[in-house]
């Protein structure tokens, strides 16, 4: 069995901190100062919902565009998109309860997945909404269906990628093996994405002054680090051999881009670490 980890960044640098607005930052070092070791993601509903009004507003009459749960189904995010999407893609009955809810019972959804027991498909739900299936659109350049045909677009991450901020406290800064490590509270079990797909997902360091220890403050500076998480498992790497100017325990490490498939793929679960915490801004 072979461990998969995330491509090295090198020779990437980590982005610069102003790569984080000025909000999702303020946010981030006021939760940094609830005393303890921070893991949490930070939406951002007004950035979710202008890329589907963006996206609405781009496509023709016959196109319908209906937001897949699956990719962030943080309610405050599903609410902030209702009144910009035509209906919602569910994949259960969790799903389908959270697209009621913030379409307070107004809305559309499409369901239908042929790996789920039909007791668990959408379709056989009593819903008080109009249920169509829908198969995932690839494409649509040039395709003008026959009059009358609505054509169902389940865009997820396209919708909800940038509106996302996962930010986790580096517990230790460490050599092991000639090898630099920032130590993360919260890797893999809290977002797993980075080794899900063969990517660089790249971070920014968030300073943070306080530093309530006694021990001298572990940093470094102007060199190569790889940031893991806390896991027993090797396989708990966010990012590798990412050029950084400084970084120390206590900063936080900030992935942006983390808004679908973020607190959703990881493995909450695994050694029992209390889950991440989700805001929105
Ligand atoms: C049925 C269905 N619709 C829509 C989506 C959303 O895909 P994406 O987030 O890539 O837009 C998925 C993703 O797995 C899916 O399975």
């Amino acid at each position: 069995m072979s461990v998969q980890f995330p491509p090295s960044a090198a020779p990437r640098s980590a982005y610069p901190v102003d790569v984080l607005p000025a909000t999702v930052r303020r946010r981030l070092l006021e939760l940094a100062d609830a005393g303890r070791p921070l893991s949490a993601y930070v939406y951002d509903g007004d950035v979710a919902a202008g890329r589907a009004r963006e996206l609405r507003a781009a496509l023709p009459d016959w196109a319908a565009v209906y937001y897949a749960v699956k990719a962030n189904s943080f309610p405050g995010v599903v609410e902030a998109l209702a009144p910009y999407v035509d209906g919602f893609e569910v994949a259960s009955v969790a799903e389908l309860e959270l697209a009621l809810h913030a379409g307070r019972c107004a809305g559309r959804c499409a369901g239908r997945h042929a790996d789920r027991p039909a007791d668990q498909d959408a379709e056989n739900l009593s819903a008080p909404v109009p249920v169509v299936a829908a198969g995932p659109a690839k494409s649509v350049p040039g395709i003008e269906p026959p009059a009358g045909v609505k054509v169902i677009l389940e865009p997820g991450r396209f919708v909800v990628a940038d509106c996302g901020w996962y930010a986790a406290e580096v517990t230790d800064v460490k050599t092991s093996y000639g090898e630099l490590f920032a130590v993360l509270r919260g890797g893999i079990n809290h977002f797993q994405l980075p080794t899900s797909w063969d990517i660089v997902h790249n971070m920014a360091v968030l300073p943070v002054e306080k530093w309530g220890e006694e021990c001298p403050r572990p940093t470094a500076e102007n060199t190569r680090v790889t940031v893991v998480g806390e896991l027993c498992t090797s396989e708990d790497t966010l990012l590798r051999d990412v050029l950084i100017d400084r970084v120390r325990a206590g900063d936080l490490i900030v992935f942006p881009c983390a808004g679908s498939y973020g607190w959703e793929f990881a493995m909450h679960s695994f050694l029992g670490h209390p889950v991440a915490e989700r805001h929105l801004l």
